[in-house]
């Protein structure tokens, strides 16, 4: 048996290394040239923990990593799509690179006598499957459903930063589809891949489709729950926010995660899954009210940051300000709707002066602010001469700050968007989101 996964993006990247590296043999292919080179020279086009000793191993065992989607189809009994399905202009799910692989599919499949079952793994709004990727391939084969190949469902569950636990160790494994024959085998592939007790359900495409959008619109919407009582936590002197969500997450229907309350979420796919949802919703004519809302409370914690900095600093034209994180998330490099960028150009806007640090993401940012911004070296550096500093993404190293990193800062203002330093009583300016202050 042999395993095709198209699109080596962080989905299909970790998923190809998990599965090769626990001797399944498995084709990565993607288009992009220059990525495939990389990934086979041993380096990842994409900074992510643990996931580089995988893919090594994984080269070293059963990875063949290719461009020729035909390789793939000629040999693969499972064909897992993997690529993205990034946003539009409109904000809407963009499918031009899904349709694509799936048009590449069909064209291979004429010239084959292999059955494979294509397992859509993209994140993708309730009816893709069955209305447009089916057909597609009908189209480009000459081939029908249930004849030529198969087509299930799979939607994906990994957290970026954590991808090689969450591919390891899924909470749930969704299987979208009616024919009995393919879920079965797919099924059958996750429990040798798991064991037995892997937690699988099984339901039609849509609901698999739309499984996805529930799971990250309920998400964000945790997250700004508990950003909205976070922003009334800060007018009551002396209650925390983080205490708030400990004592509400001990509660089993509520639980303690993403209740950690911040500058908003961020990143390639909250942001862009709740927009398309919200469209979606309106196609049907239904007005999703409540996540309408989410979005604009999550717009509301950048507005609460620039408050909080104008009240402090007055006017904020030339003001030396630093900004500490720009990837969405700890220890990740994507900046894709990372709230640090969308402070960084309001900021601009108001015509301040920026200097920034973060340990993965500087490169990814240059493209954006080019020279308009200052790209510190190092942490220390990046403080001198600053008149307030903003931590918006809580990695390891800002926990570690101390008194006398601050030492050399014009004003030693420190606005704290993650609260990673509130328990420290640093002899500075310290405001956080979340901590009532008189
Ligand atoms: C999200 C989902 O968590 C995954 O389950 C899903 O598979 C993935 O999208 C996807 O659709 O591919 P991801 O975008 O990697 O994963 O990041 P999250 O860990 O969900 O974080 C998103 C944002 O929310 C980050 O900006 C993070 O800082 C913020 N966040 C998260 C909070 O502000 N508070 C929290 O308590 C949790």
């Amino acid at each position: 048996m042999k395993i095709g996964i198209i699109g080596l993006g962080v989905v299909g990247l970790s998923f190809a290394s998990v599965l090769s590296s626990k001797g399944f043999p498995v084709i990565g292919m993607d288009s992009d040239g220059k990525k495939i080179e990389q990934i086979n020279s041993k380096k990842l086009p994409f900074f992510e923990p643990k996931l580089k000793l995988f893919l090594k191993n994984a080269l070293s065992k059963s990875l063949e990593i290719s461009s020729d989607i035909d390789k793939v189809v000629r040999n693969c009994d499972f064909i897992f799509l993997t690529v993205g399905t990034p946003k539009s202009k409109s904000g809407y799910i963009d499918l031009s690179m899904l349709k694509k692989a799936s048009k590449n599919i069909g064209i291979s499949l004429r010239h084959t006598t292999k059955k494979p079952i294509i397992v859509i793994k993209s994140t993708v709004v309730p009816n893709t499957t069955t209305k447009v990727i089916k057909p597609l391939i009908e189209k480009a084969s000459g081939k029908k459903t249930g004849k030529g190949f198969d087509i299930l469902t799979n939607p994906e569950f990994l957290r970026e930063s954590n991808v090689i636990d969450d591919t390891l160790k899924p909470h749930l494994v969704v299987i979208g589809g009616i024919e009995k024959n393919s879920v079965n085998k797919l099924k059958k592939l996750y429990r040798k891949l798991y064991g037995p007790r892997i937690k699988l359900m099984t339901t039609n495409t849509q609901t698999a489709e739309m499984i996805k959008y529930a799971n990250n619109s309920f998400l964000a919407t945790k997250i700004s729950f508990i950003n909205q009582i976070s922003l009334l936590c800060q007018s009551i002197p002396g209650i925390n926010i983080d205490d708030i969500a400990e004592g509400i997450g001990v509660d089993p229907r509520i639980g303690r995660s993403f209740l950690n309350a911040g500058p908003g979420y961020g990143g390639s796919c909250l942001p862009k899954d709740l927009e398309t949802i919200i469209q979606f919703s309106s196609k049907f004519g239904s007005n999703p009210l409540l996540l309408r809302a989410v979005q604009q409370t999550n717009d509301l914690q950048i507005k609460y940051i620039i408050h909080l900095l104008e009240k402090n600093l007055g006017n904020i034209t030339n003001k030396h300000i630093t900004v500490l994180g720009l990837s969405f998330k700890e220890n990740s490099g994507d900046i894709r709707e990372s709230r640090s960028i969308e402070l960084i150009k309001i900021l601009l806007k108001k015509k301040a002066k920026i200097t920034v640090h973060d340990p993965k993401a500087m490169k990814n940012t240059e493209p954006i602010f080019k020279n308009q911004i200052v790209y510190a070296n190092t942490l220390l550096q990046s403080l001198d001469n600053c008149q307030c500093v903003i931590i918006m993404t809580p990695w390891k190293i800002y926990t570690k700050l101390k008194n006398s990193d601050f030492k050399n800062m014009k004003r030693k203002l420190v606005i704290d968007t993650r609260r990673i330093l509130s328990r420290k009583n640093l002899n500075v300016e310290y405001f956080a989101l979340g901590l009532g202050t008189n």
